[in-house]
């Protein structure tokens, strides 16, 4: 029977970290560390998770500022929206909510967020660092992700871990932080041939292809660490990749959703807008 990993309560102690980071910050630099978070349209899945990360802003006395925008925004309009913060010196963090509405060119907006402002780690110099090992933002939620293993103590030199996705926000980003740790990194996807047998051979299995429920129980070998970053919604129920009751009997360790991945990702997005501030305030 696995452990479970609490994403809850260790997203309460790194928020509550740099709750306690802040006054320190603005005595050094006379400012308050400041996130603004652009939204485009309505889409309540997009709401409820801004809507989060302001809350979690709030308490840890970090500012942050919500614009929203008509979904009618021309792209142009809101790559001007983003220079514009670029060179607001009160800004430290600029996150763009994703997904962006069909006729905006969501990669064109990420090119424009100043790489020193990107909390999101999503613009091509930080995804560049990432790769090469420099320094740089790391995406919000691999980097929640690595947090967790670290919690655990998984010693992940020379295990076999699979990703199963391989979006630009968590597969390949996480690709790379598991390759740092000296893993054996395998990336499955939609057209992988034999997803069981990929799944039964892997000590650590992130699950991120965005389908409930997809991995099983018989997918899962015997003492693996399984991390779930699905949220799907399900007849209005936040539903994982990973089917925890049948997972929970196989592997050492697994993360619940909800309460697992979704926390870490808010608690890291928390940590890279005190990166940010720091990096700006600190030339
Ligand atoms: N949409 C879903 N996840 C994310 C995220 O981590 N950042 C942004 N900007 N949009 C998202």
């Amino acid at each position: 029977m696995a452990t479970v990993i609490d994403g809850k309560a260790l997203s309460k102690e790194i928020r509550a970290q740099v709750k306690d980071q802040v006054p320190a910050l603005e005595k050094k630099y006379g400012k308050t560390p400041h996130l603004v978070v652009v939204l485009v349209g309505e889409d309540p899945a997009s709401q409820s998770y801004v809507r989060a990360k302001e809350r979690a802003c709030e308490r840890a006395g970090i500012r942050s500022t919500k614009l929203t925008k008509d979904p009618s925004i021309s792209e142009e309009e809101l790559i001007n929206l983003v220079k514009s913060l670029n060179e607001d010196p009160d800004v430290h963090g600029i996150l763009v909510q994703l997904p962006l509405p069909d006729h905006i060119d969501a990669n064109k907006v990420i090119d424009t967020i100043e790489q020193k402002k990107d909390v999101d780690g999503f613009h091509p110099l930080n995804i560049a660092a990432l790769q090469i090992g420099t320094p740089g933002v790391l995406p919000a939620t691999p980097k929640g992700i690595m947090t967790m293993l670290e919690s655990i103590n998984v010693d992940l030199q020379g295990k076999k871990a699979l990703i199963v996705g391989r979006s630009n926000i968590v597969g390949k980003p996480i690709a790379q932080l598991l390759l740092r740790k000296h893993a054996t990194v395998t990336i499955a996807h939609s057209r992988t041939k034999d997803l069981k047998k990929e799944c039964l051979d892997a000590d650590v299995i992130i699950a991120a292809v965005g389908r409930a429920k997809m991995i099983t129980g018989d997918m899962i070998k015997e003492g693996a660490v399984v991390i779930d970053v699905g949220v799907n919604r399900v007849d209005g129920k936040l539903i994982g990749d990973v089917d925890f009751e049948s997972a929970k009997e196989k592997a050492s360790f697994i993360t619940p959703v909800p309460g697992g991945v979704g926390p870490m990702t808010i608690a890291s997005l928390l940590q890279n807008t005190l990166e940010c501030f720091e990096v700006l305030e600190s030339k």
